[in-house]
């Protein structure tokens, strides 16, 4: 896959919000000031409250929304609408009832602002694709005939058959049991390692980004930005480094609660904590 060619690349950065403010109608701004970089292969989770504007963040970066003010870059081009190279994922699968497993897959390239292809090439690429996430065996079954966790691989290798530099995932893994979503987890670290593609991973389950995550951004405050970086160089897997990550919950926790409760606490919330986690310590970068 693309990782950036050429020395005279100019961003390391496959995708890029720069100041973006989110204002619904005449309401107080839900956003404001909003900055997040994703490099290339970067796992990026975004962890909030409900309600602090996450999905809406998450379709402004897939180009579905218009922020009021602010950029969205790829590649370092600012975006109009879609990106091919952007794709994203819902929490609902959402997969069209009427069509097999492959040819939902296929529908994911019939988008618009797709390149076109051929029929040769689209089906290289679904077959690929459905290879990656480990479902050949059930590529002529009906969306029905399939288990969640099923149509959620399927939602991903919609998208990774538009080969993207970047996947968008919205509490993907949410409405799954614990068993499947840690596989769906596995699954994500895979198409990285395979593929390169970088993931911004919207979740509110601290545990899931911790275990996935290169870096954490927590958003709070009102309007929202983000309180709090944690940068997790762990390496992958990270099932056994229990200790580790629970010092790092409670610090994340700590902050969240401090932007939720700014009178109990006397430390400035809106100082963005930023943390660089190496090997065992937990070091202090600002
Ligand atoms: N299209 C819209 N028009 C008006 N308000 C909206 C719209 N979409 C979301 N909101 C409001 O913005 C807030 C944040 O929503 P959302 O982005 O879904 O947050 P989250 O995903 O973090 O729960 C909510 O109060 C929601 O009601
Ligand atoms: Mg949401």
């Amino acid at each position: 896959m693309n990782m950036n060619a050429g020395p005279l690349e100019s961003t390391p950065y496959v995708l890029q919000a720069q100041d973006l403010r989110l204002q619904y109608g005449d309401a107080a701004p839900l956003i404001e000031g909003l900055n997040i970089s994703v490099a290339a292969g970067e796992i990026v989770a975004i962890l909030g409250p409900s309600g602090v504007g996450k999905s809406s963040l998450l379709r402004i970066l897939a180009g579905l929304q218009k922020a009021s003010a602010g950029k969205v870059l790829v590649d370092g081009e600012p975006i109009d609408g879609t990106h091919p190279r952007v794709a994203m994922a819902f929490q609902d699968p959402s997969l069209l009832p009427w069509l097999t497993l492959e040819k939902n897959v296929a529908f994911g390239l019939d988008f618009r602002h797709q390149p076109h292809l051929t029929t040769t090439e689209k089906t290289q690429r679904v077959t690929a694709a459905i290879r990656e996430v480990g479902l050949e065996h059930a590529r002529h079954r009906m969306p029905a005939e399939l288990s969640g966790g099923m149509a959620q691989r399927t939602a991903l290798a919609r998208c990774v058959a538009r080969q993207p530099e970047v996947i968008l995932l919205d509490e993907p893994f949410g409405a799954l049991d614990e068993v499947t979503r840690a596989a769906m987890q596995r699954l994500l670290l895979k198409l990285r390692e395979d593929l390169g593609t970088a993931a911004v991973l919207i979740t509110h389950d601290i545990d899931e980004a911790l275990q996935v995550a290169d870096r954490i951004v927590l958003l709070g405050g009102a309007p929202a930005h983000a309180i709090g970086e944690w940068k997790i160089a762990y390496a992958q897997p990270r099932d056994d480094l229990v200790e580790e990550l629970g010092q790092l919950r409670i610090e994340i926790l700590r902050t969240l609660h401090r932007a939720l409760h700014p009178h109990t606490s006397k430390s400035k919330n809106n100082d963005v904590v930023q943390k660089n986690i190496e090997s065992k310590e937990i070091a202090h970068v600002s």
